[in-house]
């Protein structure tokens, strides 16, 4: 791990590419839409907003600075700012072996969409739901049969595993890189185009107003909890991959720039994702925001209905599940590869078999999730299916403690001074070092403390109640 020579990004162009590609994935399209309906709308997308240009700013830039400073990834890189907090970089690396196989699964579904889109019957889809609880919540009696049943969610998360674990092994990742390149434009025109689309079916305003104007009665702390977890996962904060990204970009790029370039790119696609299915589920329901039917399936539900309303949906539909399904599996990839990393750097295994492990931890994490809504959904934990408890405690639990410890070694112990150092270097400023500095020292230490306390308790007496 102690590297001779780091391989580095040809360029700054090319980090911010690579970084907001693995950050653009799952998380804008699927995951921030079905959130933002369920916690308010605009309260949500405000809430989103603000924690981005404040403590996602401070965090995205704190983690790349520790990466370029240190040039270790980030197991190694917290223990050479300070011994004591080296259980940091572990329990960082954990939360993508808790993503990945739920990730896995959401894309299995993706591949189930295309499937069904490109063989004619995407209309089928379109069926408020109906297509969807049924296609998750599939039970063929037996546990082997429900396992094979293309009619269900198994078979298509195993190939969503195998495509992912393939690219990793063979690594053709210059395809695949070159690929998305003119992929991920692609899918953002046709996403706006989609959006726009979306706002001109009849009910349509009533659900824009719901996603842009915020209704402070919503407002709750676990609109923040929910905001701050969804910012943490899709900017892929938290996790120590922005450390890794950064130990690979130069000393002489502008650190603070790309920060606000990687933001908005994926603040974009996100807001554009919740622009083409929020109005959308809106208008299909009668126009009442209340009466979203919300939860991870959302996207699933509502896009296939806006495409049946479309001249040539069926082959819209057929071309966005595809650009979906790339975009996440450029995500899964880079997901799988962390892991993989850190068992060949820690094993001394070679990449074929640490791979092929990871494959099978990805299997095993990864089947509960894709059965929990239907043979096991009689099964909850702390009151949740099994997807959305790895969700809970990846995106609510374990990144929250990584940041606020990450807060605390910064802003305490080696001081914001260093992190500020190397962000200048190369650039000379650091234009928003006094809200860095605040931030970081007190004004997300004791944000992030005060949900994750209340959010547990809650949960804990959620569990003693019943
Ligand atoms: N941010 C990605 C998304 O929005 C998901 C993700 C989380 C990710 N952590 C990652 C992707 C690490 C690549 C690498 O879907």
């Amino acid at each position: 791990m102690e590297q001779k020579s780091r391989s580095s990004f040809s360029g700054r162009v090319g980090f911010v590419l690579a970084a907001a590609g693995s950050a653009v994935g799952l998380g804008n399209l699927w995951r921030f839409p079905y959130l933002a309906a369920q916690y308010g709308g605009g309260i949500f997308l405000l809430v989103y907003l603000i924690l981005v240009v404040t403590f996602g700013f401070a965090l995205m830039v704190t983690e790349i600075a520790i990466g370029r400073k240190t040039r270790l990834s980030c197991i190694g890189a917290y223990k050479a700012l300070d011994k004591r907090f080296g259980f940091l970089g572990w329990i960082a690396t954990l939360v993508p072996v808790i993503i990945t196989p739920y990730y896995c699964v959401i894309g299995g579904w993706v591949m189930k969409y295309l499937f069904t889109f490109v063989t004619g019957q995407g209309m089928t889809a379109a069926d408020n739901g109906g297509f969807f609880d049924s296609f998750i919540g599939f039970d063929a009696g037996s546990l082997t049969a429900t396992m094979l049943d293309f009619s269900g969610p198994t078979p298509w998360f195993l190939l969503f595993v195998l495509a992912t674990t393939v690219v990793v092994i063979f690594g053709v990742e210059k395809g695949i890189e070159r690929a998305s390149r003119f992929m991920m434009p692609i899918l953002a025109v046709l996403a706006i185009f989609v959006a726009i689309y979306s706002l001109t079916i009849p009910g349509a305003m009533a659900g824009l107003k719901y996603y842009l104007l915020p209704d402070f009665s919503q407002f709750s702390l676990s609109t923040v909890l929910g905001a701050l977890g969804q910012m943490f996962y899709s900017m892929s904060l938290a996790m120590g991959i922005m450390i890794t990204y950064g130990s690979y970009m130069k000393k002489e790029n502008l650190l603070e720039h790309s920060v606000t370039q990687i933001e908005v790119f994926d603040t974009l696609f996100a807001f554009v994702a919740g622009l083409m299915i929020i109005p959308a589920v809106v208008a299909f329901n009668g126009g009442d925001p209340s009466q979203i039917n919300s939860g991870p399936g959302l996207m699933f539900v509502t896009l296939p209905m806006v495409f049946e309303s479309m001249h040539f949906g069926e082959i819209i539909g057929a071309v966005f599940f595809l650009l979906v399904l790339f975009a996440a599996l450029t995500s899964s990839i880079s997901l799988m590869e962390t892991i993989v990393s850190v068992v060949m750097d820690k094993t001394h295994m070679k990449r074929k078999p640490a791979t092929l492990v990871v494959m099978v931890i990805i299997l095993l994490v990864g089947i509960p999730s894709c059965l929990g809504y239907g043979p096991w959904a009689a099964i909850e934990i702390i009151g949740m299916q099994f997807l959305d408890f790895f969700d809970f405690i990846s995106n609510s639990v374990l990144m929250p403690i990584v940041a606020v410890l990450t807060c605390i070694l910064v802003g305490h112990v080696i001081g914001t001074k260093v992190i500020a150092d190397e962000v200048k270097e190369g650039a000379g400023a650091f234009h928003r070092e006094k809200m860095y500095h605040v931030m970081i020292r007190w004004i997300a230490p004791v944000l992030l403390v005060t949900i994750l306390v209340s959010e547990l308790l809650t949960k804990v007496f959620h569990l003693f109640s019943i």
